[in-house]
C-alpha cells in the first residue's frame, strides 16, 4: 500500500495533480453560499483547500488524513495551518462517525482532489456512501476532482515521440508523469498505477526503442514527482465506476478539463455532488 510519508517534496508537484486556479475559483463560488459557522472537511491535507476555507472565515475545518507526517508536511505549505484539525486513520474507518471526535455536526461541504485512485475498486461504493453519510442531508455538498478513463489509453510510443521534442523542465516533467504513468497503455494489464513496475517497463521500452537521452532524462527524474513504491487504482473504464460513484448523492454535475495543454485534457472532471431531501 502507498506510504504517503515517502511522498516527494510536494512543491515539485504541479496542477492538475494539485488543484488548479480555475477549480479553486469554482469552489470559491460555492463557498459564498455556505454559512461560515458550518463544519467543513477535506479528504487528505490539500494545502490549497485548507487556505481557501480559512480565507473564507470557516472556523470548523477538518482534514481526514491517514498520514500525520504527510499532514505535518502540508501544514508547512499552508498559510493558516492552525485553523485545521486532523482526523487520522484510513478514510474507510475515519469517516465512520467522525462527529464523535470533533463536533456533533455533519459537514456542509467535503472537498477532495484526486482521492479516488487511493481507494481500491473493491471499497469504492463503501467510500462514497461514507462520504455522503457525513454530509448534511439537505444541501450537503461533495466537490471532487477525479481522473476518468473513458477513452483509449495513450500509446507509449506516441508519448515518447511527444516528449522527445519538448524542453525538459518541472512542468513537462509533471506532464510526463501524469500522461505516462496515469493515462497510458501501462494501465491496461492491471488497471492500476504501480510506480516501481512502470518505471522498469518504461526504461526497457525506451531502451529497446533506442530512444534519445531526453526520454532517459524524463525517466530518471520522474520519481521527483511520482516516487517508486506507490500504487493507485486507475485505468478501469469510467462506465464501470460511474454509477456506484454517483449513486449516494441526489445530484451529480461535473465540469470537464477542457484545457488542451493539460495532461488530463478531457480525462479530468471536477464533480459537484449534492444531497437533497425530497
Ligand atoms: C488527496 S490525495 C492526492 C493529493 C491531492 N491531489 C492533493 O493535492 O492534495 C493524498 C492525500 O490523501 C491521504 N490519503 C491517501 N490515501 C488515504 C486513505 N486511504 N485514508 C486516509 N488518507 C489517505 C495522503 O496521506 C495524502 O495526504
Amino acid at each position: 500500500m502507498s506510504n504517503w510519508n515517502d511522498m516527494t517534496d510536494w512543491m515539485n508537484v504541479l496542477p492538475p495533480s494539485r488543484p488548479t486556479v480555475v477549480e479553486l475559483e469554482r469552489i470559491a463560488e460555492k463557498l459564498k453560499t455556505i454559512d461560515k459557522e458550518k463544519a467543513v472537511a477535506i479528504l487528505g491535507s490539500t494545502p490549497e483547500f485548507c487556505d481557501l476555507l480559512a480565507d473564507f472565515g470557516f472556523e470548523r475545518i477538518v482534514a481526514f488524513d491517514k498520514s500525520r507526517e504527510y499532514h505535518n508536511k502540508m501544514c508547512r505549505v499552508m498559510t493558516q495551518p492552525d485553523k485545521v484539525r486532523l482526523i487520522g486513520g484510513d478514510w474507510l474507518s475515519s469517516l465512520e462517525n467522525p462527529h464523535l471526535r470533533v463536533w456533533d455536526k455533519k459537514f456542509a461541504l467535503i472537498l477532495s482532489d484526486l482521492t479516488m485512485g487511493n481507494v481500491d475498486y473493491r471499497h469504492r461504493a463503501e467510500f462514497y456512501q461514507l462520504i455522503a453519510g457525513n454530509l448534511e442531508p439537505d444541501g450537503g455538498m461533495f466537490i471532487d476532482k477525479v481522473l476518468c478513463h473513458d477513452r483509449p489509453h495513450l500509446k507509449l510510443a506516441d508519448l515518447f515521440a511527444k516528449y522527445e521534442k519538448l524542453p525538459f523542465n518541472l512542468q513537462t516533467l509533471n506532464h510526463f508523469s501524469s500522461e505516462v504513468l496515469f493515462c497510458s497503455e501501462l494501465l491496461e494489464k492491471n488497471q492500476k498505477v504501480e510506480s516501481t513496475k512502470f518505471y522498469e517497463i518504461i526504461a526497457k521500452e525506451a531502451w529497446d526503442a533506442g530512444r534519445n537521452p531526453k526520454i532517459h532524462k524524463f525517466l530518471t527524474n520522474c520519481n521527483l514527482i511520482t516516487p517508486k513504491g506507490f500504487t493507485w487504482y486507475y485505468g478501469k473504464p469510467w462506465d464501470e465506476l460511474k454509477d456506484e460513484y454517483e449513486k449516494p448523492f441526489s445530484k451529480s454535475e461535473f465540469v470537464q478539463d477542457t484545457d488542451e495543454q493539460s495532461p488530463y485534457y478531457l480525462r479530468g472532471r471536477q464533480y459537484f455532488h449534492t444531497l437533497e431531501i425530497e
